[in-house]
């Protein structure tokens, strides 16, 4: 696919064609979630029905050949993020593993106690407990970049809180709630001119905008296939080479080790010193299907459709009376919170779910955002490869109908 075909693209997308009786879909909850193409689905469907075997435990065939496929997928997990070694991604079980592994891995080793790691206001929850966790467990603290008025990180705060007690410095690439893009190479360089490493959570950027490892300059990125038009149950943890190779196993098991004693056990180097266990052989195989969905659209074609159609949304939405957007920093992604004066967002919810629209409402895994916010919750509305200026239309129509109804 050269250029940006939308119709062509939605017509790979089986949950949009219409399910048998089933109203049709206006699905705008893709930064919880994205709906799976075509390829996809029968990557997945066909490894199990035709090719099934493990990976890296089998002399025979079907496993050796499902062993290149799965690293097949590693390499191209390396060649999506434009890591310089393949040795470099780590499969995890998806954004929120991905983060603990770091966290339990590289943070219990390197934070004493009085040490800080430093998140954002904007963090959801993922990267701020987990890292809440290991400082309780050893007396480090947690410390908070803030955010402006816009949803931007608040910059001229950075150098004050980057004492040389940060080790860890920890923040969204793309906000999941005000879809802010946070600068991330300018705050991983000022972060490792303090001597502290950086992870960036990239769950809601990898999907929606080209990524590439070495430019952010960062040492970890996270994101998780599902949210990327692959399966459940499998995400990424890229780590810069030699932070890797220096970190302890986190999890024991099967298939991470060199060799086992009662006394003495040695370890797998990276990235098989964090994979214990069989992993998701096949839904690694599916996210190779998507990896390769999402690269032959080209995710800067897939930046500009997101980028116009929030453009859009954000000018119709401010049609429907008594509607508050959070979030307006330039350059924005697919993601818009808003909320309506004297309107719960779960009524507006589940008002919108009854005409066949799906949006999230809630505090979006992001309280510490919400209390920042001033509210207790928001409605969200996101899109993806797939989303159309139809979506939005019939939003906007929906939100004009539940204001008839509530207010
Ligand atoms: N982190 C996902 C969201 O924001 C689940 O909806």
């Amino acid at each position: 696919m050269s250029a940006f075909d939308i119709e062509r693209v939605r017509a790979q997308f089986p949950m949009l064609s219409g399910r048998e009786g089933a109203r049709k879909l206006v699905f705008l909850d893709s930064a919880a979630t994205s709906l799976k193409p075509r390829v996809v689905i029968d990557a997945e469907a066909d490894f199990y029905a035709r090719d099934y075997g493990t990976v890296r435990r089998g002399i025979y065939g079907l496993s050796q050949a499902a062993t290149a496929r799965y690293e097949g997928v590693r390499e191209k997990a390396r060649s999506f993020l434009n890591a310089r070694e393949v040795n470099e991604i780590v499969f995890t079980r998806g954004t929120t593993e991905a983060i603990n592994l770091v966290a339990n891995s590289f943070g219990r080793s390197v934070l004493k106690s009085g040490d800080e790691v430093l998140v954002t206001a904007m963090e959801h929850h993922a990267n701020i407990v987990s890292w809440q966790l290991v400082c309780k467990a050893v007396g480090a603290t947690l410390s908070v970049l803030p955010i402006d008025d816009s949803g931007q990180l608040v910059l001229a705060e950075l150098d004050r809180l980057l004492s040389p007690r940060v080790k860890v410095v920890a923040l969204a690439h793309m906000s999941n709630v005000l879809g802010t893009v946070n600068p991330v190479a300018e705050v991983a360089r000022r972060a490792h001119a303090a001597g502290a490493v950086v992870l960036v959570d990239g769950a809601q950027s990898a999907a929606h905008m080209p990524v590439d490892v070495q430019e952010l300059g960062c040492d970890f990125f996270v994101c998780s296939s599902h949210k990327m038009c692959g399966p459940s149950g499998v995400g990424i943890l890229y780590g810069r080479h030699e932070v890797l190779e220096a970190m302890p196993p986190w999890q024991g098991g099967g298939d991470m080790i060199v060799t086992v004693g009662f006394d003495e056990t040695t370890f797998e180097a990276p990235p098989y010193r964090f994979e214990a266990g069989t992993p998701p052989i096949a839904q690694v195989i599916g996210f190779g299907a998507a990896l390769d969905f999402l690269d032959g659209i080209g995710r800067e074609h897939l930046a500009a459709h997101e980028h116009g159609l929030t453009d859009y949304a954000t000018g119709r939405l401010h049609e429907v009376p008594g509607l508050r957007v959070f979030g307006s920093a330039p350059g924005k992604g697919g993601i818009i919170a808003f909320v309506i004066d004297g309107m719960a967002p779960y009524d507006i919810g589940t008002l919108l779910d009854e005409q066949g629209i799906a949006v999230r409402v809630g505090h979006h895994c992001a309280q510490p955002l919400m209390k920042r916010l001033g509210v207790a919750s928001t409605v969200r509305a996101s899109f993806g490869v797939y989303s159309t200026r139809a979506d939005i239309d019939a939003l906007v129509e929906g939100l004009h109908k539940v204001r008839g109804i509530l207010s």
